[in-house]
């Protein structure tokens, strides 16, 4: 392959949001039940909160948490998870079609989040609830005491409000999965009532209306365009949810999932422009990516299928915590999320959150087993890599590459990069990938004016077979390794092996 021209130019697009390393809790199978909490683990803390899973989520460097789902919310009381445990009801969740036991509820989730120094981002109710119980959450959360919910959660050992900033109206209430799901125009009203109504409470909230669960929606830009019509100016944010899978064996399609990242953020944002302009507003809103990784879907759609067609004879039990969807990530997995992670900072001018889903067994960087072991699934790493070492600002990046074809979306630069700028450290990180499924990739990169003549950190994530997993037996299987790079006459040199990831950090 020839060589690919990677040009950082000193024009900062936008800060490194670090709300652009968050990640998300669901009450759903195993992230809950079993990943962050199981009083019985040797490591739990005083609130069942398993101490091992805490060191490798602060190693992971999420900022931002993303609270209780997801479908899930769509059906939850948030009344059921406070107070005495012995007291808080047994639910069918429908969602999941699961039993939630309500151990953990806003207050234990905060506490945990306090602990590892996370900022809690809470979802209210708009399927089976609506303004009056997003109100109450509200008070109950972040009222100061002195009125009866403030007053209910001191009583029930919080004195201090928990004062949430980030509020999800709602959950991908476009999805006819969704427990209520609306049409945009239902949902773009409720939205704006709830949003002023919270407003009321404390003007400074940031809010997020839900977009579309995909790009892949029907309804899709239709829906973005008519909820913005009806809520522009009472919210903060727009979602955009995103799960990218291989396909077949199409691996090529796989790697460039960020093509497709690329032009749905774009998308978004040009709808969220058409409505501004139309509308004549000063106000802007910004992205919040609040689901986004990869995920078999096919292979879970067809369980779910399977499992309706067991359920027609014989009824599906209701269980605790089941094993759902718990991918096992790939090297090749781990080379996409790198990938996805470096469109996300391409358009941290827009996209200012964004949440990897999930965190903990439920497609999650962090596995478990109960009473045993946590490790680090293979896309750990990237994300760990990214939020320690993107810091500062985000520069505008040129990439010269030569294309590969791709069955999904034609013909895809092989390499894509971002670069950041640390002023504070003096430092620029550049981020990487390699999309060939077949070739090394040689990469120049030229640091334009930056004060940086030397390498202080590089770091390659690559295994030559693309397939290569890790598990308990074999935690490190996929892990980074130094990458051989130099720093000569301005400009950075290195070589990616095909189905690569990497990061490397310059210096003067
Ligand atoms: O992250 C798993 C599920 O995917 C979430 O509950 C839902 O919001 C999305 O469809």
């Amino acid at each position: 392959m020839r060589e690919t021209l990677v040009t950082v130019h000193d024009e900062p697009v936008a800060p490194v949001h670090r709300r652009l390393f968050g990640s998300f809790v669901e009450h759903m199978g195993r992230c809950v039940y079993g990943g962050i909490y199981e009083p019985g683990h040797p490591s739990a803390d005083g609130d069942g909160f398993r101490t091992d899973v805490q060191d490798l989520v602060r190693e992971l460097g999420v900022t931002t948490v993303r609270y209780p789902g997801g479908n899930f919310v769509s059906g939850y009381r948030w009344e059921d998870g406070v107070g005495p445990r012995e007291r808080r009801p047994r639910r069918r969740d429908l969602a999941w079609h699961s039993i939630e036991t309500n151990e953990v509820g806003l207050d234990e989730f905060a506490r945990w989040a306090g602990r590892l120094g996370v900022e809690p981002m809470l979802a209210v109710n708009l399927g089976t609830r609506g303004l009056a119980e997003a109100l109450d959450l509200l008070e109950y959360a972040n009222g100061e005491a002195g009125t009866a919910l403030a007053d209910l959660r001191v009583a029930n050992g919080t004195p201090e409000p928990h004062d949430v900033r980030m509020w999800c109206l709602g959950n991908e209430m476009d999805g006819p999965w969704q427990i209520g799901a609306r049409t945009a125009d239902e949902y773009g009203r409720l939205a704006a009532r709830v949003a002023s109504a919270m407003r009321r409470a404390d003007s400074t909230l940031e809010l997020v209306a839900c977009g579309s669960s995909s790009a892949q929606m029907p309804t899709f830009g239709t829906w973005e365009r008519v909820v913005l019509e009806q809520a522009y100016d009472d919210v903060d944010f727009l979602s955009l949810h995103a799960y990218y899978q291989q396909h077949g064996d199409d691996l090529a399609s796989f790697l460039a999932s960020a093509v497709d990242m690329d032009r749905f953020v774009d998308t978004v944002a040009a709808t969220v422009d058409e409505v501004r302009a139309a509308r004549g507003s000063d106000h802007q809103v910004y992205l919040s990516f609040d689901e986004w990784n990869v995920w078999d879907q096919v292979a879970f759609n067809a369980d779910e299928q399977a499992q309706e067609a067991v359920a027609a004879q014989t009824p599906r039990e209701w269980t605790l915590a089941p094993h759902l969807i718990e991918d096992t990530y790939r090297a090749a997995d781990a080379v996409v999320v790198g990938s996805l992670l470096i469109s996300l900072l391409r358009h941290a001018d827009r996209v200012h959150a964004a949440c990897q889903a999930q965190l903990v067994n439920v497609i999650a960087p962090i596995r478990t087993e109960p009473g045993g072991p946590a490790w680090r699934q293979t896309t750990f790493h990237p994300f760990a890599l990214t939020a320690r070492l993107a810091r500062g600002a985000v520069l505008r990046t040129g990439t010269d590459a030569p294309d590969v074809p791709t069955a999904r979306f034609g013909p895809a630069p092989a390499v894509d990069a971002v670069a950041t700028w640390d002023a504070a450290a003096g430092a620029a990180t550049v981020l990487v990938v390699n999309r060939s499924v077949s070739d090394e990739a040689p990469v120049r990169v030229d640091l334009g004016g930056l004060p940086v003549a030397r390498v202080v950190e590089a770091h390659l994530l690559h295994d030559d077979d693309p397939d290569a997993t890790n598990g308990p037996d074999r935690p490190d299987r996929v892990a980074p390794r130094p990458l051989a790079a130099g720093v000569e006459d301005g400009a950075l040199r290195f070589t990616l092996p095909p189905v690569s990831w990497a990061v490397v950090v310059v210096g003067a």
